[in-house]
């Protein structure tokens, strides 16, 4: 995602500022160039030789100190830049931003950026209050090219427990990849299932299965950064998309957890109505127990065998299809380990769809739990496309391209 990118880390002086050579280190784990600029306190928290070191450019901190390398740094980093992120932002740094003043090198950066600027303010929550901090975040929060995180609740580095936090590392790389992500699905409002359903036994069994809620979770993220609207209906996984608090706008992603097929179905045909798009990803349970025991199955001495009645679940995907109106698109998930295609290709027609995504198990490093899959995009017109082996994170793009251009 920010492969190639060229990215601008602004640091100011707080005490969070120690957090953010991991975020260097993150941002060119994933391929993009970064060059820091600091004001002359961030130092304090975090040395140039660290920043020089993990960006591996001089650190751009003195405006004056050494003139002839640096002269018009200010305009030249914005120049190069695709985006910046200040982080931390504290609240003499927001001050300043938000009232043109550029009386360093960090600030007379941010003064000539006109691509994306992500900020993360952070600071005491006393200061946070401020009225004339607040009146700051509100200014910068109106800005175009601004992307303005809130402050996180919790345990602050003076000792107290209030909102004055940054966010975390992971959140501002998650922010820098909205920043820089075109808004075509902005207005959309798209359902996702996702992970696996937990079909009740007794009060300590159940029947499920080994979806991760990977694949899915790269999807959620993939629509969330094109500025659509997510409903994430979610089983018991073991991973769920974490998107960062804006401020003074309202979260994009909503995560809704289920534990079975049943409440699974229930929340999804509810909100289906609504939705732009669903994308069937969840592994849902086919059958599920007639009935759930009330208190914990015995084993009964001498007994050899068990049988266990079940009921088939609601599916899903072809309850949708069935109510899916013109302007709606419904995308299903195959997982097969034999005559995918057909069997794919029968689902796509059977439930009504537009696309089914079919993996195969007998794919190596396909499917359950590993971070990268395989798949083909199989179309209601007929036509097929073959996805090569990608991370699941570039899998989901391919898979909204391609809901694109249904
Ligand atoms: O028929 P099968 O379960 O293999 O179909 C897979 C597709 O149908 C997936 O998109 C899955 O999310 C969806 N499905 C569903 N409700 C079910 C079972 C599967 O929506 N009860």
């Amino acid at each position: 995602m920010l492969r190639g990118k060229h990215i601008v880390v602004g640091i100011s002086g707080g005490i969070a500022a120690y957090k953010i050579p991991e975020l260097i280190r993150l941002l060119r784990k994933e391929g993009a160039e970064v060059k820091v600029t600091t004001t002359k306190n961030a130092l304090e928290f975090v040395t140039e030789l660290t920043l020089q070191t993990l960006s591996g450019y001089k650190v751009y901190s003195d405006v004056f100190a050494a003139i002839n390398e640096h002269s018009t740094e200010h305009i030249s980093l914005p120049d190069w830049a695709d985006a910046m992120i200040i982080a931390p932002a504290t609240a003499n740094v927001l001050g300043k931003m938000a009232n043109g003043i550029a009386d360093d090198a960090l600030t007379t950066t941010f003064c000539a950026m006109r691509k994306p600027v992500v900020i993360a303010p952070a600071m005491n929550d006393k200061m946070y209050e401020c009225p004339a901090t607040q009146e700051a975040l509100r200014k910068l929060s109106e800005w175009s090219n601004i992307i303005l995180l809130d402050c996180a609740a919790g345990e602050l580095a003076c000792g107290t427990t209030g909102k004055g936090r940054m966010q975390e590392v992971p959140a501002l790389a998650e922010t820098l990849r909205y920043a820089l992500t075109g808004k075509d699905l902005a207005s959309k409002h798209v359902l996702i299932t996702s992970g696996r359903t937990q079909e009740a036994i007794d009060p300590v069994r159940f029947i499920s299965n080994h979806s991760s809620g990977k694949q899915g979770t790269a999807l959620a993220l993939s629509c969330w950064r094109r500025g659509a609207q997510v409903d994430f209906v979610c089983g018991p996984s073991a991973v769920y998309p974490s998107v960062p608090t804006f401020f003074a706008t309202a979260q994009q992603l909503r995560n809704i957890s289920v534990t079975s097929a049943a409440q699974m179905a229930e929340q999804t045909i509810q909100l289906f109505p609504s939705c732009d798009v669903a994308i069937l990803c969840a592994a849902v349970a086919d059958f599920t127990p007639s009935n759930v025991a009330k208190e914990k199955i015995k084993k009964q001495p001498e007994q050899n065998e068990m049988t266990l009645s079940l009921t088939t679940t609601t599916d899903i995907a072809a309850t949708l299809g069935k109510t899916k109106t013109q302007n709606q698109k419904l995308v299903g998930f195959a997982l097969e380990t034999c005559d995918e295609q057909n069997h794919a290709l029968h689902k796509l027609q059977s439930k009504n769809l537009d696309l089914i995504v079919l993996n195969s198990l007998q794919d190596k490093g396909a499917g359950f739990g590993v971070d990268t899959n395989k798949v083909s995009l199989l179309f209601a017109n007929g036509t097929k496309k073959d996805v090569p082996l990608l991370s699941k994170e570039d899998i989901a793009d391919c898979i909204v391209e391609a809901i694109r251009s249904l």
